[in-house]
């Protein structure tokens, strides 16, 4: 099996799993962000929070705490993440622009080597803002665990534009273009990616295509059963 998917609460999850059991961390957290104020964040995840226009995805946990509240539980599961990983694990995390300081503070406090952040440009079709500059972009954090893994390979862009459609219609929220996961996939070594919060399971996709295992959580059943169908068809 190149592939495993648990139904599960990934803080309580990762900690019952062995020491250095993973070789890299690729994951897309619940954002807990598109809101300043507290009646913004008890919204719907799907269908007021991130879409203009209302949709029929399924909601999805984790988007409604403050940011004191954020950093604590971001810190929480990146430290038992740290010790599922093996050395010299590269880990890369999806961000906003409003969570972009506490995720880089949080890797950090679990214990990772913060190494920079990769600019996801959304292209031109997202979200414009009459005399402002557009929100166009979304952030990976990335670093590791101690030195970086790899020190003779290709460089990679630090910068990536790939529309939020590309390679077809999402299957999740707020879900990575598949396109976009599979150049990100190319980082990590051979072995499995891990992603405790799978969503869709576009990781999952990316890094079983590229001959990769994958390990992933998903606490909505919903979800889960969408990244199962996926990941079945995904080779
Ligand atoms: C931003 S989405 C990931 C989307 C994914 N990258 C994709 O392309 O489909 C984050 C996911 O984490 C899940 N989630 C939130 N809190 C969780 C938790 N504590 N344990 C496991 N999954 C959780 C949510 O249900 C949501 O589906």
């Amino acid at each position: 099996m190149h592939w495993h998917m648990h139904n599960v609460d990934a803080l309580s999850w990762l900690s019952e799993q062995t020491t250095a059991a993973f070789d890299a961390l690729v994951t897309d957290p619940p954002y807990s962000s598109g809101g300043l104020h507290a009646k913004d964040r008890v919204k719907d995840s799907a269908n007021n929070k991130y879409l203009n226009t209302p949709t029929l995805y399924p909601e999805f946990a984790g988007e409604n705490r403050d940011q004191f509240s954020y950093l604590r539980w971001s810190t929480l599961w990146l430290a038992e993440a740290y010790r599922v990983l093996r050395a010299g694990a590269p880990v890369l995390l999806f961000s906003d622009w409003r969570q972009l300081p506490t995720m880089t503070t949080a890797l950090q406090a679990a214990g990772f080597v913060w190494r920079g952040v990769v600019a996801w440009d959304k292209t031109e079709a997202n979200r414009p803002q009459k005399g402002r500059f557009r929100q166009q972009s979304e952030f990976v954090v990335w670093g590791s665990k101690g030195p970086w893994h790899d020190n003779a390979g290709p460089t990679y862009p630090g910068v990536y534009r790939v529309a939020v459609n590309a390679g077809g219609r999402k299957l999740h929220t707020t879900g990575k273009p598949l396109p976009l996961m599979e150049a990100l996939v190319k980082v990590c070594p051979p072995g499995t990616v891990l992603d405790p919060f799978a969503g869709s399971a576009t990781t999952g996709v990316a890094a079983v295509r590229s001959g990769r295992r994958f390990v992933g959580c998903e606490r909505e059943e919903a979800y889960y059963e969408i990244a199962c169908e996926r990941l079945s068809k995904a080779l």
